[in-house]
């Protein structure tokens, strides 16, 4: 891997801060400074330090995604491309996976990762973790979806959300609105909207917890989570 890569991905921000970095004689390998930002480096036996710290390789990969529509949220499927088939050999090669599901047509923000315990924690219907979602909707939404949504509404298999905020950007024959569930039942902003007579239409996740989608990622582009936003997953959730 090249060594601007690896210090990028082990938190040293951007490969144009690591060039910044490199140029300042503060990165070695095996003893010798190292300034050419394409110099490739063994990530598991060179020694790699930074201003004296060796950078131990982390087994851990964090990546946002924009999920485009037409993939699937999952690991493999015999018939789809997956967000996994969308990703590099070297984020592969770890093998991470989604943070929970969004249906085939709907875009936005998709974690994938493979620290298993980070990715419970974010599922765990316990800790509430708040997911926001813009929507167009086939209807007028009114401020009394909101209150229902608020009160929580009953979905087609007798279930009944949990409390739930209602943003409309725009109400019309076709309205706009954004959505924020702390659960996440299958399908369940369209059920939800089902359940007070209306059609999603499009749907794009824009945050999950303390994460938001990076409005530069085109749909189908991933990156991995910068420092702050990996610590803010990990405290505030
Ligand atoms: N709710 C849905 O209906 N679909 C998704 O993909 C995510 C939340």
């Amino acid at each position: 891997m090249r060594i601007d890569k690896f210090l990028s991905n082990m938190g040293f921000g951007s490969r144009k801060d690591v060039k910044v970095l490199l140029k300042s004689k503060a990165v070695e390998v095996n003893g010798e400074v190292v300034r050419d930002a394409k110099q490739h480096v063994d990530e598991v036996a060179d020694l790699i330090t930074v201003a004296g710290e060796k950078v131990d390789y982390a087994e851990f990969i964090y990546l946002m995604m924009n999920k485009p529509p037409g993939v699937i949220s999952a690991t493999e499927d015999k018939y789809d491309q997956t967000v996994i088939d969308m990703l590099g050999d070297e984020e592969r090669h770890f093998e991470p996976f989604p943070v929970g599901r969004l249906d085939k047509d709907t875009e936005g923000l998709l974690l994938l990762t493979n620290d298993g315990k980070l990715a419970h924690e974010l599922l765990s219907p316990k800790k509430h973790v708040a997911k926001t979602y813009y929507a167009r909707i086939d209807g007028v939404v009114t401020e009394a979806d909101g209150e229902a949504f608020r009160n929580g509404v009953i979905l087609d298999d007798g279930y009944q959300t949990k409390e739930a905020f209602l943003r409309i950007l725009k109400s019309g024959v076709e309205s706009e609105i954004e959505l924020t569930i702390t659960e996440g039942k299958f399908h369940q902003v369209k059920r939800m909207f089902e359940s007070v007579g209306k059609t999603v239409v499009y749907l794009k996740r824009l945050s999950m917890g303390s994460l938001e989608l990076d409005p530069d990622l085109e749909l189908g582009e991933y990156r991995y989570l910068t420092e702050e936003e990996l610590i803010g997953l990990k405290e505030k959730k």
